[in-house]
C-alpha cells in the first residue's frame, strides 16, 4: 500500500508531530509513504518525496510544518484537482492524508467526491472544524495568547489603562473566548457573541469610578478596527485605552504536550483508517476518544452549547 501526505492552509503547532506520527505508523505497517510539498500546490506541481524513518527525526518539538504549506484558490477548479488526482494515480498512491483546517478539508472532500480516497487530520489554531472537540495547534496558540495577555495586564495595570487585544480565529471565537476566560478578561467579543459597545463603555465608566486599574477586552480578528475601538473607549468612558494586535506569533512556537499527544494519536489513527480502506473521513477527538466521521459533518453548523456555557461564565467569574 502507498499513502501520500500533505499540510495545507495556515500552519499550526503540532503539524510536524502529526507528520511524524503518520510517517512512522505507515512504516511500522510497511506502507510506503510519500510527502507532498507546499500543500495542494505541490500535489498539482507533482512534488513528492518518499519518506523514511529519518526524514521525520527531530521534528516533534518544532513549530510550523517541515512540508511547507500554501493557500491555493485554483484548487476550487475541477480541472486543477484532476491534475492532482492524475499525479497521485501515476505514483500508484492509494490514499491521501491531509493535515489542516476547514479549507484543507474542503479540498480533500472534493478529491474524495471525484473518486480519490482522502482522510483529514484537523490542525488549525482557529479550532474551526466541527465534529472534533479540538484541532491540533489550538492549545499551543491559546498558551501563547494567554502569556501575552498576562504581560499586557502588567503594563496596563501600571498605567491604569484598558487593553483591547485582538486574537486570530478567522470566523471562530474559540481562541479569544478561551484566552479571555484564562486571563480573567472583563469583556470577550467573538463572531458568536455580538458586540455591545455601549455596554462595554458604560461598564468601563463604572470600573473607572470604582478605582479599577485595568480592564481587558479580548476580541477576535475581522470584527472591527481595534485601534479605532480603543480610541472610542478612551474618549467615551474616560478609561485610557490601548490596542494590541497579537498577529502571526500566535501560529508559531513549539507545540505544547497536549498538541503533541493529540497529533500522535490522530496521525496513527489516520493510518489505521487508511489501512482499513476508509475514505472521505475526518479524524477527531470527542471526550478524549479518537474517532472518525464523514467530511460532511466537519462542515456542519456548530453546536453552540459549550460556547454559550463558557460565555455565561464571563460575568460570573471576571
Ligand atoms: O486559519 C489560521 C489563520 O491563522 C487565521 O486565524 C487567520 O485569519 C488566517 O490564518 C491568516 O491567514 P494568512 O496566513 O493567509 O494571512
Amino acid at each position: 500500500m502507498r499513502i501520500a501526505l500533505l499540510t495545507s492552509g495556515g500552519d499550526a503547532p503540532g503539524m510536524n508531530a502529526a507528520i511524524r506520527a503518520v510517517v512512522r505508523t505507515a512504516l511500522y505497517y510497511e506502507i510506503e509513504v510519500y510527502a507532498v510539498y507546499d500543500g495542494y500546490r505541490g500535489l498539482v506541481k507533482n512534488e513528492f518525496r518518499k519518506m523514511d524513518k529519518k526524514s521525520v527525526s527531530e521534528i516533534l518539538s518544532k513549530g510550523g510544518t517541515i512540508l511547507g504549506t500554501s493557500r491555493m484558490e485554483s484548487f476550487l477548479l475541477k480541472e486543477v484537482r484532476q491534475t492532482a488526482i492524475n499525479n497521485l494515480k501515476e505514483r500508484k498512491i492509494d490514499c491521501l492524508i491531509v493535515i489542516g483546517g476547514e479549507g484543507t478539508f474542503k479540498g480533500a472532500n472534493d478529491l474524495n467526491e471525484m473518486g480519490f480516497p482522502t482522510i483529514g487530520i484537523p490542525a488549525s489554531i482557529d479550532n474551526d472544524i466541527e465534529g472534533t472537540d479540538y484541532s491540533i495547534g489550538f492549545h499551543t496558540a491559546l498558551n501563547t495568547v494567554v502569556e501575552d495577555i498576562d504581560k499586557l495586564k502588567d503594563t496596563s495595570s501600571s498605567h491604569q489603562r484598558a487593553s483591547v487585544v485582538e486574537t486570530m480565529g478567522r470566523y471562530r471565537g474559540d481562541l479569544a473566548l478561551y484566552a479571555g476566560l484564562s486571563t480573567g478578561a472583563e469583556f470577550i467579543i467573538t463572531p458568536e457573541h455580538p458586540l455591545n459597545k455601549d455596554f462595554i463603555i458604560e461598564s468601563l465608566k463604572s470600573h473607572k469610578k470604582a478605582g479599577r486599574r485595568n480592564a481587558i477586552i479580548v476580541i477576535t480578528e475581522k470584527i472591527l478596527n481595534v485601534y479605532d475601538f480603543a480610541n472610542e473607549i478612551a474618549e467615551k468612558s474616560g478609561f485610557a485605552c490601548r490596542a494590541t494586535v497579537l498577529g502571526y506569533v500566535q501560529r508559531g512556537g513549539s507545540p505544547v504536550p497536549q498538541d503533541r499527544i493529540l497529533a500522535g494519536r490522530m496521525g496513527a489513527y489516520a493510518v489505521e483508517c487508511a489501512k482499513e480502506g476508509k475514505k472521505g473521513i475526518a479524524i477527531g477527538v470527542r471526550h478524549e476518544d479518537i474517532v472518525d466521521y464523514p467530511f460532511a459533518e466537519a462542515f456542519q453548523e456548530r453546536n453552540f452549547k459549550k460556547t454559550k456555557e463558557l460565555f455565561d461564565l464571563v460575568p460570573k467569574i471576571s
